[in-house]
């Protein structure tokens, strides 16, 4: 069931009772409509058709939909199907499998486990709220008054609850009255960045600019860029990111031009059972994303299309990941387990 309204204060997910709400991303900038999903297929299939999106977000919608399946089922062999149904709904943000997992080991013994289910999720979105403004903190101590600012897919408020991971800063560096401008790739080929980023930018006042993927290193080398925050999906033991695909051209682009490039992301994107970034799973999707518009194609029809979701940054790319237990070097992230 969808219904439209108009909020002025928002969020991306939230829950009434056993129902789960969520701002469609899809739909965005053009319209703002809200989503009722009512089951644990409903929200997983949300996932995975990418009605939310970003790894928190993703994280949050994972562990309610596990409480939907509490809710629904009662036993062990019916919630290990469902958990599987929702893990297979998009292969490379963390914070799904943490977020699965955790629901599931905390309320399978409870004595009331779909309560216990639903109190456990609501923390996990409650934590990543605190852990966003935390990491805003510590990002905007980064950030001088005239810096330009560049970020890549969208890492706000409608891909983590609070004020977002590489947009926590901005949002900060502006509330502390900041004069600071961003620039937003405009993240091809689903176009994140133009579409959801610059959105939540022009909600909050920011002043900002989309720009296409390919423009990045020509602002660098004019100087004109003077900080990099993106958002992480998977970070390994080693420091190596997982991340929107283009991340790693944008960091490779920032160190050769000398532009400090910070990750920021909670320790519930780490998965410490990857020893390097070679070990993240990659999603790959559909070439259609690529060689069309909507339903318009806007590519030679015949031409197949490549469309990896996500590329990994070495740590040697990185100047800094921001959780919210500090600032840290890439190579020292292991040592937050
Ligand atoms: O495919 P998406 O839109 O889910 O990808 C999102 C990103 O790559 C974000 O940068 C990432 O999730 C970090 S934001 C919490």
């Amino acid at each position: 069931m969808k219904k439209n309204k108009q909020i002025q204060e928002w969020a991306a997910i939230w829950r009434e009772g056993r129902t789960i709400f969520i701002i469609d991303q899809t739909k965005l900038p053009f319209n703002l409509e809200i989503v009722e999903l009512r089951s644990y297929i409903e929200t997983a299939n949300a996932i995975r058709d990418m009605l939310l999106r970003g790894a928190g977000t993703i994280g949050v919608a994972a562990g309610y939909a596990m409480a939907q399946a509490f809710a629904e089922y009662s036993t062990i062999k019916e919630l290990e199907k469902a958990k599987l149904y929702i893990e297979s709904s998009r292969p490379t943000a963390q914070n799904l499998f943490y977020a699965t997992n955790r629901v599931y080991e905390e309320a399978r013994n409870a004595e009331n486990s779909d309560k216990k289910a639903f109190e456990t999720a609501d923390q996990i979105l409650h934590e990543d709220e605190k852990h966003s403004r935390i990491m805003g903190e510590l990002g905007a101590e980064l950030v001088k008054d005239g810096f330009r600012i560049l970020t890549h897919c969208n890492a706000g408020k409608l891909a983590i609850q609070g004020w977002g991971s590489a947009l926590a800063p901005v949002y900060v560096a502006h509330k502390q009255g900041k004069n600071i401008f961003v620039y937003a790739d405009e993240t091809r080929p689903r176009l994140q960045g133009a579409q959801l980023t610059a959105w939540e930018l022009h909600q909050a006042g920011i002043p900002h600019a989309i720009i296409a993927d390919n423009a990045a290193g020509y602002y660098m080398l004019q100087k004109k860029i003077d900080i990099v925050f993106v958002g992480a999906d998977r970070i390994a033991r080693s420091g190596d990111v997982g991340n929107k695909i283009g991340t790693y051209e944008k960091a490779v682009l920032a160190k050769e031009n000398g532009v400090p490039f910070y990750v920021v992301a909670p320790c519930s994107t780490i998965d410490f059972s990857c020893t390097c970034g070679a070990d993240i799973p990659i999603e790959v999707r559909s070439p259609d994303e690529i060689k069309k518009t909507g339903n318009m194609l806007i590519a030679n029809p015949e031409s197949d299309a490549f469309n990896p979701a996500f590329d990994v940054t070495p740590a040697r790319y990185i100047t800094g990941i921001i959780t919210e237990k500090g600032i840290h070097k890439p190579e020292d992230i292991h040592t937050l387990q």
